[in-house]
């Protein structure tokens, strides 16, 4: 049988009934006879605390591993589950037995051999970096930051499947090598079982992709889209989630090389149907997370970004504003104009909002998220339905504060005429989009879908300012350890 979690054990009430505790030390306290040690199974935020008392006896193996008990040990713990004394914790255990599976060094340690040395734990009980952790990320799960950011990011995944599932969306589990570039953007990275060594010797010439694993050049994909989209004409409603690679050399914090996408695709749905059901599905993961990772929330509003849970509990209730891009560029340039040191970048009609000029719409001129609407053609994908005015597209990005683009999304162009001679403006091959086009030859419906970046949702709800600290490991430039 597995071991009961910290989680259920701290909500029984407290008779002096037996329990067993197996996890990990945070902290142990030596106090004459009382020796505290607070134990940690990850299960939920707290950890339990275990007093042994020296004055009331305890077996010889009991005591060995009390005084060689260190931070970072593995152990199990045997008492009684009694109230607690002490203010914050309702239950503790009288512990009258202790058992270490494995140390975890407080100095270094030599060994026989130097393979088997072993340097002090690095998780002590001082306060880490969020960059020394990055380094130690195989260790970082151990620490209260990482655990809350692993049990917020399970958590809110399942929300994710929850939500679609109960509104009749069917789960689609798109390529992850795929032949296409979904966003046009050419960050791809390429895919390939042929040897370097030998390619190199065609250097000048051309490499038969022929030969390739796939018998054509081949990539990572960028999205899920496409695909989506031919599920939604025959499904209705189907989302995806799963891992996606954008080989930009962008090293903010804000983006990674690998993040996981959630993209949902709607048949008969237009744009304004589109944004309602973004605004629900946002509004449903902050209050699911509200609900079910309170411990969590309350550590990251105390000591990641205070107000946090304030500012949710307002997003949650209230309704998402609503911009054009054109109105959007209006506002920027009134502002830029009033005061000139504002933007590093000027905002102009046509060229793409900087992250900056999001976070303004959001923080200064919404007071909340925003959508906004109706984007340049020139600045979009290929894909996206074009407005009659031939200038702008039924483009959607919600913005939030403190982030910026959190969803990018549209109605999709759902006319064959239109849609081959966009490509073809864009300079893109339209026999290699025959089977996307099909969908606009056979049964073509006006349809739409959107985009939401996993780990810009986590960054947002847990306030944590760099990207990279709300994946187990990431992948950016320069960056794939572990
Ligand atoms: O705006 P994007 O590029 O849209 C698409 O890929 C569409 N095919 C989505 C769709 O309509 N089905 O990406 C969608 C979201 C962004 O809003 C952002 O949250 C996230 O994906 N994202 C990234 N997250 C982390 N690192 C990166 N490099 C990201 N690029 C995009
Ligand atoms: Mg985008």
């Amino acid at each position: 049988m597995l071991p009961k979690l910290i989680k259920y054990i701290l909500k029984e009430t407290p008779q002096s009934q037996e329990v067993e505790i197996s996890g990990w030390v945070r902290t142990k306290r030596d106090m004459k006879n009382l020796i505290f040690v607070e134990i940690n199974d990850g299960s939920c935020f707290s950890g339990i605390q275990c007093t042994f008392d020296r004055s009331i006896g305890m077996d010889r193996e009991t005591e060995a591993a009390l005084s060689a008990l260190t931070t970072g040990a593995s152990v199990k713990i045997k008492g009684l589950l009694v109230s607690s004394p002490a203010g914050g914790q309702a239950v503790e255990v009288a512990a009258c037995e202790l058992r270490i599976f494995g140390e975890a060094p407080a100095e270094n340690k030599h060994g026989k051999t130097p393979e088997l040395d072993i340097q002090a734990y690095p998780l002590q009980k001082k306060r880490h970096s969020l960059e020394f952790l990055r380094e130690i990320a195989h260790l970082r799960p151990r620490t209260n930051t990482f655990g809350a950011v692993a049990r917020l990011r399970s958590r809110l995944a399942f929300a994710i499947h929850k939500f679609f599932q109960e509104r009749d969306f069917h789960y689609l589990h798109t390529p992850v090598i795929t032949a296409g570039d979904c966003e046009g953007a050419g960050a791809m990275f390429q895919v390939t079982t042929l040897d370097h060594a030998a390619v190199k010797q065609f250097a000048g010439g051309s490499v038969d992709y022929s030969k390739d694993f796939f018998g054509k050049k081949t990539y990572l994909t960028v999205s899920g889209q496409l695909e989506a989209e031919t599920y939604a004409m025959a499904l209705s409603r189907v989302y995806t989630f799963g891992p996606t690679f954008r080989a930009e050399n962008s090293n903010t914090a804000r983006h990674l090389a690998e993040f996981w996408m959630v993209e949902p695709e709607v048949a008969f749905a237009e744009l304004k149907d589109n944004m309602a059901l973004a605004e629900d599905f946002l509004k449903y993961i902050f209050k699911t997370a509200l609900e079910e990772c309170s411990q969590e929330l309350e550590f990251f509003d105390a000591h990641i970004e205070n107000g946090i849970i304030k500012s949710l509990l307002h997003i949650a209730n209230t309704k998402f504003a609503h911009i054009t891009y054109t109105d959007a560029v209006m506002e920027l340039e009134k502002a830029a104009a009033a005061d000139r040191g504002l933007f590093e970048f000027q905002p102009r009609w046509g060229n793409d909002l900087h992250s900056e000029h999001e976070r303004f719409l959001t923080e200064k001129i919404a007071g909340g998220p925003v959508i906004v609407t109706d984007y340049p053609k020139g600045i979009k994908a290929f894909y996206m339905k074009q407005n009659d005015d031939n200038k702008t597209v039924r483009a959607m990005d919600v913005l939030v504060p403190r982030l910026g683009e959190i969803i990018g999304g549209s109605q999709r162009e759902d006319n064959l005429e239109k849609l081959i001679w966009r490509l073809k403006d864009m300079g893109m091959r339209t026999e290699d989009y025959q089977w996307y086009l099909d969908l606009r030859r056979y049964g073509s419906v006006p349809h739409s879908g959107f985009g939401l970046g996993f780990e810009r949702l986590i960054q947002y709800i847990s306030g944590m300012a760099n990207i990279r600290d709300v994946i187990p490991y990431p992948r950016a430039v320069g960056q794939a350890e572990f």
